[in-house]
């Protein structure tokens, strides 16, 4: 069996400089912040995968039922000879794009790119075992700053699935689809999954869900900053809230402090306070119409071939060409 290779742009102790960072300036601002892609411990991505199968939770479905429907017509249009995938975590629902382009007769690469070494070697290993001959070429790296160096012979298949484009706001999204079109060279090809705008209730009630995996995931964090940063916040102060922003079309996740807290942050050297009631942003989901998607792409150098979404309307993924 063939080893996966894979690069390393970001070190452990890169991880931890940004989180010290990040924990310093968002715990000390007025609103409170932290970003998501601290969520993802083995923990977070465990209670993730858990979220994939809640059943309010259908955005993973969605774009299941969409990559069933039309992996083979990204194979046709695109012939891929590698396919990149932007924060692949599981990298399962890529195995549908995986064994499409394998039956086209194209597919010579597979790339894999995660802030998780760990996540991205048991990845590797399980795609390197059950397609025989496919070239694994991990990179470990965060997709906002390490597109620079991509391997993989044109013309590649950049995916960014799940919906997690929402994670970014609107200057960060537009900075990413231009640093993935400037990684492109003309009539490659990126294929874009995007959350849909839809009844706030159905939307409200995937990111906060009956059983409280939802709640869990999110108190997650604060065990993170805790393990990573030797502070000692108890995730039980904190109310998991989840709410629909109506004009900035995403929903937000906040931590509500239900009593008053001081905590000490040993790595930094810093109390935080929270009064009763004070709140901690930990991410934002945005939400998408077909406009604004086609308007981004476009702004950043790429035209919209195909839009498919799933039979509800909930989900769509966008196929767009880079533009000479
Ligand atoms: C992995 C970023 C797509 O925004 O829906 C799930 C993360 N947060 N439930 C999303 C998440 C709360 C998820 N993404």
């Amino acid at each position: 069996m063939t080893e996966p290779v894979l690069d390393v742009h970001l070190t452990p102790e890169d991880a931890a400089l940004a989180l010290r960072a990040e924990a310093r300036a968002g715990l000390t601002a007025r609103p409170k912040w932290l970003s998501p892609k601290w969520f993802y411990d083995a923990v977070g991505s465990e209670l993730f995968e858990d979220i994939t199968r809640l059943p309010e939770y259908y955005p993973t479905r969605a774009e299941r039922e969409i990559l069933v429907a039309r992996a083979a017509q990204v194979a046709r249009t695109t012939g891929a000879r590698a396919l990149v995938e932007l924060g692949s975590g599981s990298s399962e629902k890529t195995r549908l794009l995986l064994t499409a382009l394998r039956e086209h007769g194209t597919l010579e690469e597979f790339v894999p790119l995660d802030v998780s070494p760990s996540a991205l070697t048991e990845a590797a290993r399980a795609i390197v075992a059950d397609y025989e001959g496919l070239r694994v070429h991990g990179v470990v790296g965060d997709f906002t700053e390490h597109l620079g160096l991509l391997p993989g012979a044109p013309p590649r298949l950049v995916a960014f699935l799940g919906g997690t484009i929402g994670n970014l706001i609107p200057e960060e999204r537009d900075k990413f689809l231009t640093s993935v079109r400037d990684v492109l060279g003309a009539g490659e090809w990126l294929l874009l999954g995007t959350d849909l705008v839809k009844d706030p209730d159905v939307l409200v009630r995937a990111y906060d869900d009956a059983q409280g995996v939802t709640a869990e995931f999110n108190r997650n964090v604060l065990r993170v900053v805790d393990r990573e940063l030797g502070a000692d916040f108890d995730p039980d102060d904190f109310a998991h809230v989840a709410l629909w922003n109506a004009e900035e079309e995403w929903i937000e996740m906040r931590l509500r402090a239900v009593r008053p807290v001081r905590a000490h942050v040993a790595a930094l050297g810093l109390d935080v306070e929270f009064a009763e009631g004070e709140e901690l942003r930990t991410e934002v989901s945005a939400k998408f119409r077909r406009e604004g998607v086609e308007r981004e792409l476009v702004a950043a150098g790429f035209e919209l071939c195909e839009w498919w979404t799933d039979s509800e309307g909930r989900f769509a993924l966008s196929l767009a060409r880079a533009v000479g």
